[in-house]
């Protein structure tokens, strides 16, 4: 499949499958929209002094990166699981310029299948798996949810996958996404996450997210 990068607007890149005619990000702020959507209202809302973290969708790595730079900040321990059925060939990584290059290359050259220390703060485990044969063997205090939209990849977005993650989930959890369609946010409270709608980042009125009581 055909990939290119493209430059969103707030400077960072972001990438573009042309077939699907679908970004990894918005392109109004790749960067902007994961610290909005996944630091801000997901990992800084977590108090505990080591958290786990899940993430939907590990793609080019930004989730990752940021949320290593946030713990360093804070100081706490994370051990970090991504899940990923099309992993990004060093290629196109090696072009992606974010920030941190050394830790952006551990984040990328770490062992897949296994937790790998990828900085003082930051366990990563990369799973090649399709989420929906996976079976969520531990126990999770945030969930980012940054599947391909709904429209564009339906069976991403369903009650049983909602389900499994809700179950596999710590009380007082949070899972957040990007998405705030109706049909998604049923999903969620069938799943049973208490939801609530946020206000979205740049160039999107609200996003979604779903706490554990
Ligand atoms: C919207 S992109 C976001 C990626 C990532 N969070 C980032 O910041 O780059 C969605 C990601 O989900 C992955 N994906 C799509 N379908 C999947 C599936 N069924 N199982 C696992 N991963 C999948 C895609 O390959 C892609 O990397």
């Amino acid at each position: 499949m055909q990939i290119k990068i493209q430059t969103t607007a707030d400077g960072s890149p972001t990438l573009f499958l042309p077939e699907m005619d679908e970004h990894y990000h918005s392109i109004n702020g790749a960067i902007g929209e994961s610290k909005h959507v996944y630091i801000e209202a997901g990992f800084k809302q977590c108090r505990k002094a080591e958290i786990h973290v899940l993430e939907m969708g590990f793609g080019t790595g930004l989730n990752v990166l940021l949320t290593a730079l946030e713990a360093k900040n804070q100081k706490v321990k994370v051990f970090y699981t991504g899940l990923e059925k099309f992993p990004l060939p060093p290629e196109i990584t090696d072009r992606l310029n974010y920030s941190e290059t050394a830790l952006f290359q551990s984040i990328h050259r770490a062992e897949w299948g296994k937790f790998e220390p990828v900085s003082p703060y930051l366990h990563l485990k990369k799973i090649k798996t399709d989420f929906k044969d996976f079976n969520f063997p531990d126990r999770y205090d945030i969930v980012y949810y940054d599947a391909f939209a709904p429209n564009k990849q339906p069976d991403a977005w369903s009650p049983e996958l909602f389900g499994k993650i809700f179950s596999a989930m710590n009380r007082g959890g949070i899972i957040t996404t990007y998405c705030a369609k109706g049909s998604v946010r049923r999903m969620m409270q069938q799943a049973g996450f208490t939801v609530e709608r946020m206000p979205g980042p740049p160039g999107k009125r609200e996003t979604l997210r779903g706490k554990v009581v």
